[in-house]
């Protein structure tokens, strides 16, 4: 079994931030969202993966990824010339894979159960199929999550005996409530399907039509439902929900300084390095190596990266990124800071102005100054 991890695209929903860097490498309490999709792959014992990346933001990615020893796999890097979609990313990818199964997973996606049970289920049903002869292994195994919006999403029917019979884009009379998750275990069966597909009207291969394309062809394809959460983090709000998520199961750590009056309060990381001075820290909460937290209030939900500076702020539900600097902010909220970016208070501003609440997305190497 091989893995194939999707981490090219536009990435237009997390602009600014993707405009000088990749989505994938944005941290999830202070560890790239990419990292995550890895360590599951290297869990369940997959050990040869490639990953796809766009020109623009590609060798970023493959400097932080490395040859991959660091997740004890081998990485293979696949360039997508342009976006063209989930099912183009199999097409290019056809030489690394071979005749092999494999699953794929995007790299901007996040889920709480494990990747194991999942796989292992694809695989002992097609040797169980096998061992049985004639009757068809699965070509396919999708998993899918239970949504209140399933217009929204690639949403699947299920006949009664579990096989899934379609799969609609974006639906307007869905046929059920189970929207696809991105997460897919195919054979050899897909290459077959990417080349008979023609591009969707926003002219990408769609991966939807290649799993239709299989099911059409009269071939099997298995789902499962995800129990525990799924997010795309793709936007500001759900990034910030996984951060929450991620963070909310961390244990108390606290490696770094504290000095002065300073509290730290429940599940806070401080790594080695950082240094809260005069300031207030309620967990879930995670601060990097290096940064300095002086005369604030951080949490809870935050994570700030390494070699951050703030003072006099008060942070909660956000995520700053690596060597920022926050002066004087009351009340930034809701927030996605990136990386060499300043925010600061006009000196002109108004001192005795009341609470202030400030929520905002901001790229690298910004300056902001709040009046
Ligand atoms: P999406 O989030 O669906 O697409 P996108 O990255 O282009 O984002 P946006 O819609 O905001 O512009 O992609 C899911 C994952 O798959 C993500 O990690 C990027 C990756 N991907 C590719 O590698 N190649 C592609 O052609 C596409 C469409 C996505």
């Amino acid at each position: 079994m091989k893995g194939l991890i999707l981490s090219g695209g536009a990435g237009k929903r997390l602009r600014p931030i993707t405009h000088t860097s990749a989505k994938q490498l944005v941290p999830i309490a202070n560890k790239p969202i990419l990292f995550y999709g890895i360590e599951e792959m290297a869990a369940a014992g997959i050990t040869d993966i490639g990953i796809v990346i766009a020109p623009t933001t590609g060798e970023e990615i493959r400097q932080a990824v490395g040859d991959g020893s660091q997740f004890g796999v081998r990485v293979t890097w696949i360039t997508q010339p342009e976006p063209l979609g989930l099912a183009h990313c199999v097409l290019i990818a056809r030489d690394f894979l071979g005749d092999e199964e494999f699953v794929m997973y995007l790299g901007d996606n996040m889920l709480e159960a494990g990747l194991s049970a999942f796989v292992q289920r694809f695989v002992s049903e097609r040797a169980a199929c096998k061992a049985a002869g004639g009757s068809e292994p699965p070509a396919a195994q999708i998993l899918l999550a239970e949504v209140s919006d399933p217009g929204s999403f690639g949403v699947a029917e299920i006949a009664p005996h579990g096989r899934v019979v379609q799969l609609v884009e974006k639906p307007e009379q869905p046929p059920s409530n189970l929207a696809l998750v991105g997460v897919y275990l195919f054979d050899q069966t897909i290459h077959t399907a990417v080349a008979n597909i023609e591009p969707s009207a926003r002219g990408e291969l769609e991966i939807t039509d290649a799993i239709d394309w299989i099911i059409n062809e009269g071939h099997r394809v298995d789902h499962e439902v995800l129990s525990g959460w799924w997010i795309d983090t793709g936007k500001k709000d759900p990034l910030l929900e996984c951060n929450r998520l991620v963070l909310g199961t961390f244990s108390r750590r606290v490696d770094g300084d504290v000095c002065g009056g300073s509290s730290i309060e429940g599940r806070v990381v401080l790594e080695s390095g950082a240094k809260i001075v005069d300031s207030t820290v309620r967990g879930p909460a995670i601060i990097g190596s290096g940064t300095t937290v002086e005369s604030s209030e951080i949490g809870p939900y935050v994570s700030i990266a390494a070699d951050c500076r703030i003072s006099g702020s008060e942070i909660d539900n956000s995520v700053v990124l690596r060597r920022s600097t926050v002066t004087d902010i009351i009340g930034l909220t809701d927030s996605l800071v990136g990386r060499d970016t300043v925010m600061s208070r006009s000196a002109h501003g108004d001192e005795d102005r009341g609470p202030t609440r400030l929520s905002v997305m901001v790229g690298d190497h910004c300056r902001v100054e709040i009046g």
